[in-house]
């Protein structure tokens, strides 16, 4: 074999491009694999792919804490009181400027607009509880920049403090009562938005779980083999975190939740998490056309990589904070 097929050969192995493992009589074909490489330079993200896709710059804008209200929100206040006042001033990402949660979002959207961002990817707490109001303001900000977004839920977007009802139950109602317009007629649980060949996929895991009709959904997506973003509020387990990468981690549930007091919600699952929301963690680290992982949640930039999978997750955008993500193709000589 020559040099350079020689060394061909070795790196389509380790990308995880087909290739037949013999174990026993079966025969096992690894995933093929989209990545190619990613780097994190500031706030800004590069991703590149093996597919042919049109480039486009996107950008991730997490955890803004909206809570502008109005007299709408009156008979619910004993509920929105504490996060009401949280994240009202904010230091700005990039001075010692003191700015409110509503400002940032909207420089964040001004500099989308300048720098001709393709997609906005929304990944929750875009507001700190469902205030008519504040989606109101949030929604025709968006539209304002014609710019194509996704929203997908964190656990404070329909939470209203101490109110009654499992965190499925107050999901489900103030999904359907003031948050559903932003989601544009897409299942608010698992959607897909196509831009220039990338499938931006959305999975809420606000409770810290998934649902198996949210798991199937992710299944068909990787079975199209086409590039894809993965975007969720709460990032997936990785080693080496805390208990705030909850998705999928082994120590999460009743005994570890530190926070059900303050935020008055009932307490994480006894017994941890579900057989699906483990399923869906395996599933996601063998997905061949994942290109990379978006989520908010801990308010902190971290990227860590697993299984040649690189999990981004962007500082909150209450202080203006969002991550420009550059998804190129390149194809090693
Ligand atoms: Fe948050």
């Amino acid at each position: 074999m020559k040099r350079r097929t020689f060394l061909y050969a070795a790196s389509i192995a380790g990308l995880g491009f087909p290739v037949s493992t013999k174990a026993g009589n079966r025969i096992t074909k690894l995933p093929v694999s989209l990545r190619e490489t990613c780097t994190l330079d500031g706030n800004v993200f590069s991703v590149y792919t093996n597919a042919k896709i049109e480039p486009a710059k996107v950008f991730h804008i997490t955890d803004t804490h909206l809570s502008l209200d109005d007299e709408r929100g009156d008979a619910y206040k004993q509920f929105s009181k504490r996060m009401a006042g949280a994240y009202r001033h904010n230091k700005f990402w990039k001075s010692e400027e003191q700015l409110s949660s509503q400002e940032g979002f909207k420089r964040t959207l001004e500099e989308a607009k300048k720098q001709k961002a393709d997609f906005l990817a929304l990944t929750g707490d875009i507001f700190s509880f469902p205030s008519q109001a504040a989606v109101e303001w949030a929604l025709e900000e968006l539209n304002k920049t014609g710019i194509p977004f996704a929203y997908v839920a964190g656990n404070h977007d329909w939470h209203y403090e101490g109110m009654k009802g499992s965190s499925k139950q107050l999901r489900d109602t103030w999904t359907m009562k003031h948050l559903k317009p932003m989601y544009q007629g897409k299942n608010p649980l698992f959607s897909m938005y196509k831009l220039n060949g990338i499938r931006f996929v959305c999975i809420d895991n606000s409770t810290y779980e998934i649902l198996p009709e949210q798991l199937a959904f992710y299944k068909e997506q990787v079975k199209s083999n086409e590039p894809m973003i993965l975007l969720m509020h709460i990032p997936l387990f990785i080693p080496g975190h805390n208990i705030d990468f909850g998705c999928a981690h082994p120590e999460w549930g009743e005994k570890s939740d530190q926070n059900f007091e303050i935020e008055r919600r009932e307490k994480w699952r006894t017994g941890g998490h579900t057989k699906v929301t483990f399923s869906f963690y395996d599933e996601v680290f063998n997905s061949g056309n994942l290109l990379a992982i978006l989520a908010g949640h801990t308010h902190r930039t971290t990227l860590d990589v697993k299984k040649d999978i690189p999990q981004l997750v962007s500082a909150h955008n209450a202080t203006g904070f969002y991550t420009e993500v550059s998804i190129k193709t390149y194809v090693q000589d």
